[in-house]
């Protein structure tokens, strides 16, 4: 099957008007997104993971390089996005949040809310339906904010470190209730995380990033059968792997920023 998405090239300089400084953020990715894998997206703080997303969302141009669709559905009606912070509406319940984008685009009304209970079960929310954000567990409402992304139908998924303001009890429920609604769906997942084993735990494939400007340092294939453990004896292997390699990385940035 041929990839859902190809990042050609991607390169992105970050200009602040104010100051008139420039920041290259992306130094040139590319990869493919392929049909209905777990893709997990690890590296250095400011390496520019949230910049690319942002480029495949389609909400941020590039410098350089293009974002090849397979089909002709433009990348925003692709790709749905789930960030760190819930960015629900406050004043819309769990059920008005999660019809948002058909809403917007005319769905009649019967078919966006029959879409949306379906949804509902699928993240386990029944129950608080008319429930308003600021009345839900942050666990909760990430599982609000998937719902709300999976309405409009993208075939990709775009999380930006969706888990990582959540305690470790409730982050350890959404791994796995992430992994089911992905094998569920079908759709591409791709995961932002500064969480390494994490990565391991839900990624087909681990992209490794360099410091800032974030190339790709690797690509490490997690061949393992799933539900996984930190504890199992290749994840562990795997995580060590990766933090070896990702503190070159950190400590590269460190030198050529003289701190060390
Ligand atoms: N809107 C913006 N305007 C100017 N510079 C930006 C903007 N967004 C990001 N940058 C800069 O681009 C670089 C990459 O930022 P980005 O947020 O993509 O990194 P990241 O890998 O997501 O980091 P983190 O792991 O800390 O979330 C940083 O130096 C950042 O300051
Ligand atoms: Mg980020």
């Amino acid at each position: 099957m041929p990839p859902v998405l190809r990042v050609r090239d991607i390169s992105k300089v970050w200009r602040i008007e104010r100051t008139g400084e420039e920041v290259m953020a992306l130094g040139g990715i590319s990869i493919d997104f392929e049909q209905g894998e777990f893709l997990a997206i690890v590296g250095p703080s400011g390496c520019g993971k949230s910049t690319l997303l942002q480029i495949v969302a389609g909400l941020e141009e590039p410098t350089g390089g293009t974002i090849e669709v397979t089909g002709s559905q433009d990348t925003q009606k692709l790709t749905g996005m789930v960030f760190q912070e819930y960015a629900l509406f406050p004043w819309r319940t769990v059920l008005e949040n999660i019809v948002f984008g058909p809403e917007a685009r005319g769905v009649p009304r019967t078919q966006r809310e029959a879409q949306a209970q379906m949804l509902i079960d699928l993240v386990h929310l029944r129950g608080f339906e008319h429930r308003y954000p600021h009345e839900l567990s942050g666990g909760m409402r990430q599982r609000v904010a998937l719902a709300r992304a999976l309405a409009n139908d993208p075939r990709v998924l775009l999380f930006d470190e969706p888990l990582a303001s959540l305690d470790a009890q409730t982050r350890k429920v959404l791994q796995t209730e992430l992994v089911r609604i992905w094998q569920e769906t079908k759709r591409t997942f791709v995961y932002i995380t500064h969480a390494l084993d994490e990565a391991i735990l839900l990624g087909d494939r681990v992209v490794l990033f360099t410091a800032r400007p974030g190339r790709i340092k690797e690509i490490v294939l997690v061949p393992l059968p799933r539900p996984r453990s930190i504890t199992g004896r290749r994840e562990a292997e795997l995580l060590e792997y990766l933090s070896e390699r990702i503190r070159e990385e950190v400590e590269r940035s460190l030198k050529a920023e003289g701190l060390t």
